[in-house]
Order: C-alpha cells, then structure tokens, then sequence
C-alpha cells in the first residue's frame, strides 16, 4: 500500500468527529476574504488596541499591571460614583479555566476548514514568538504587536485574523489574561487538543503597543531553500536538529491560497498532530505541481498533499534530514524533542521572573 493510504487509514482511525474529520467541504466562501476585504478588517483591532477607548459603563479596565512573579494584576471597577481598585493574582487554576475555554470552543466550533481551528492557532502563536531576534531582544512572544498594522498586514501574517478572533471572546471572558499569555497559551492547548505532546506553559508576559511592532521580513519565505531557513532561525537562536522539529507542526492545518498563495494539506489527518509530516516526505515521490500558483509540490500517489519549498529542504539539506529521519522513525522522539523547542519558541524574549520548573501542565479538555 501506498504509504499516503497507510497514513490515511491510520488517520481516520485515530479520528475522532470532533477534531479530526478531514473535510474540505467545510471550507467554504464564507471564509474567503477578498485581500482588500481582509486588509481593512485586519486593522479593526482590539479591546487594547492603542488608543482605543471603552470607557463608558460598567466594568472599566483602566489598565492592567502585573507585579511580581506570580502576576498580580490591578483592575478598577467604576460605578456611578466610586472607582474601587482589586488585586487578582490568577492561579494555575485560573489558567487552566482559559484552557478549558479554548478547548470547548475547540470542539463546539468545528464548521472551519478541515474541522479545527486548533492548526491556525498553532500558526499564531509561531508567528507571535518567531519574530525575535536574539542580537537585539526584539520581537517574540512578549508584546502580541499583531494586534496592530503595520505587523497585522505582514504577508507572512495573513489569515492569522481568524485565529485572533477566534480569541477575542476568552479574552472578553477572562480579561486578567493578556493576549500575549493568551495567544501563547493557545498555542500549547491547540497542540494538546490535536492529540499532541503536553506543552508545559507558564505565564509572564506583557502586551505592548503599536511601537514594538517588529519590521516585516522576520518569518521564514516559504518559496526559499535551507541558507534562508538557516538565517531566519538561527537569528531567533535555534539550532538545524529545532528547525527540524518545529517545522513537523506541518503535520497540522493547510495552505490557502487566498492567504500565503500556496494550496492544500500536508498529510491526510490535518487536525491532528503526529509525525506523519516526516513519514510522508521521506516515503512520497514530490513532483512540482503544475499550476497557476507558487512553486510548491505535490505527492505522486494521490496528487492531493503539499510540501513548500523550505518544507523540501527539510530533506534536501544533509544535517537537516538525518534529524527528519529520526522523527520519521520514532514519533516519541518526536513529540519529546517537539515539546522541548516549541516551549522555547513561545518563551522567546520573555522576561520571565518565574523558574522554568514553574511551568504548568494543563489537563486536556477531556482527561
Ligand atoms: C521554514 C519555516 C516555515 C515556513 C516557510 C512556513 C510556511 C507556512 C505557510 C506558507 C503556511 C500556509 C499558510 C496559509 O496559507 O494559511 C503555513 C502554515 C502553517 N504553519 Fe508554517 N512555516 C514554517 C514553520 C512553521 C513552524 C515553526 C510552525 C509551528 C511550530 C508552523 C506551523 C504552521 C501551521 C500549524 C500551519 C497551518 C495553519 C492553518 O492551517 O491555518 N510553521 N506555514
């Protein structure tokens, strides 16, 4: 049997209905914006948004400021004649409360691409944290800066607005958290939903405003080769066997084409995590697809999966296939050394004052 059939059949008896039926049914028009529609959408922004303003009845969030490792957080609460001020210092408790929140929105929202927004949650969350720089300390996850153009409106960013809206209503719920623990926190729980490796995550981190927006270009170039993929992270100070276990979060989700331009899915179970993403590059023939699009491949077997460029390089690369070689081989140490960077990756430029061990290990929405 084709190798693609093999990992198909095991995806569907891994499935569940809830994450991971592959449907592309369900990507319907309804999601696809026309980029002008997408661009002026894009800058709506949010509730924290600089200079914004909700400041009329009822609860007023007139700032939040975080003090001391554990975070406590200041809110004021405004009636018709008095302004009283309250301490709240969240819990792990509280944390896992916000998980439980985007997992049951996880499984009650599955009418979206494949079934799942879990994918482009993972993707908001890399794109949050891999903007940083190493030689200046700039960018990462600390500052959730996508909320606001120009970083909204990166090429590299688009489509992200459906995994920030997604959002938008956890943080209504819990308006303690800020989006940049938030969206990172996301980012683990997305991973753990699609069945993935438990993704220890710890809070800290500080939204900022429109000035700590990073310059466009930090996020990899998919139609690039192995130096680009190189210099984009060992910027971000990772090493060729981390690139290679980052990047198996292919394994999730799809591309779009009225987003990065590029088109489909990379292995037969999208919403949910596994090594199939090694397994399908080395055992697939990819043959550059003919189209009216970017330069991107496509599997001999049933012509319906996708590699990028950079995905390609991946095996092309001698130091980088050795370590997609071991993925292939061994999900454990897949999913082992995965967890290990992609912790990395979202604590990138966080200036934590808590200790690594601090990190919480969240409960699984149905454990
Ligand atoms: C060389 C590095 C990388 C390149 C060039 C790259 C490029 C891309 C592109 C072009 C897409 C399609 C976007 C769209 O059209 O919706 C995509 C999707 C995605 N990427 Fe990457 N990526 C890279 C690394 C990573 C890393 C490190 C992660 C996470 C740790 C990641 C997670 C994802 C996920 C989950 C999706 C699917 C999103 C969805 O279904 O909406 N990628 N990537």
């Amino acid at each position: 049997m084709a190798s693609a059939a093999r990992s198909a059949s095991r995806a569907f008896l891994r499935s569940t209905p809830a994450t991971s039926a592959f449907r592309p049914a369900a990507r319907s028009a309804r999601y696809a914006l026309s980029s002008q529609g997408f661009r002026t959408a894009a800058r709506r922004g949010y509730a924290s948004e600089a200079g914004s303003s909700k400041s009329s009845n009822g609860l007023l969030w007139a700032g939040v400021a975080a003090a001391g490792a554990a975070g406590a957080f200041f809110f004021f609460q405004s009636g018709d004649s008095s302004v009283t001020s309250k301490a709240f210092v969240p819990t792990q408790e509280d944390y896992q409360k916000v998980y439980d929140a985007i997992a049951k929105k996880l499984v009650d929202e599955t009418d979206y691409d494949d079934g799942s927004y879990g994918p482009v949650l993972v993707r908001l969350a890399w794109h949050a944290s891999g903007t940083y720089d190493k030689e200046t300390g700039t960018g990462g996850s600390n500052g959730a800066t996508m909320r606001f153009a120009p970083e909204s409106d990166h090429g590299a960013n688009a489509g992200l607005k459906h995994a920030r809206d997604f959002l938008e209503p956890i943080k209504q719920q819990f308006p303690w958290i800020t989006y940049s623990d938030l969206w990172t926190l996301a980012g683990s729980a997305a991973i753990q939903e699609c069945g993935g490796p438990a993704i220890p995550w710890r809070p800290g981190r500080q939204d900022r405003d429109v000035a700590a927006c990073t310059p466009d270009g930090r996020l990899p170039d998919a139609s690039k080769d192995q130096r680009h993929v190189r210099d984009i992270f060992y910027r971000m100070g990772f090493n060729d066997q981390e690139i290679v276990a980052l990047i198996g979060a292919h394994a999730l989700g799809r591309a779009h084409t009225d987003r990065s331009g590029f088109d489909g899915p990379w292995d037969f179970s999208p919403t949910v995590f596994t090594n199939d993403f090694f397994k399908l590059l080395l055992d697939e023939k990819w043959q550059q697809r003919k189209w009216n699009g970017p330069v991107q491949f496509t599997d001999k077997t049933t012509k319906t999966l996708m590699m990028l460029p950079t995905d390609l390089a991946m095996i092309k690369d001698k130091e980088f296939r050795k370590h997609v070689e071991r993925y292939a081989k061994d999900n454990d140490v897949f999913f082992k050394e995965f967890t290990d960077v992609y912790v990395k990756l979202l604590e990138l430029g966080v200036p934590f004052t808590s200790k690594a061990e601090d990190r919480y290990v969240f409960k699984t929405f149905e454990a």
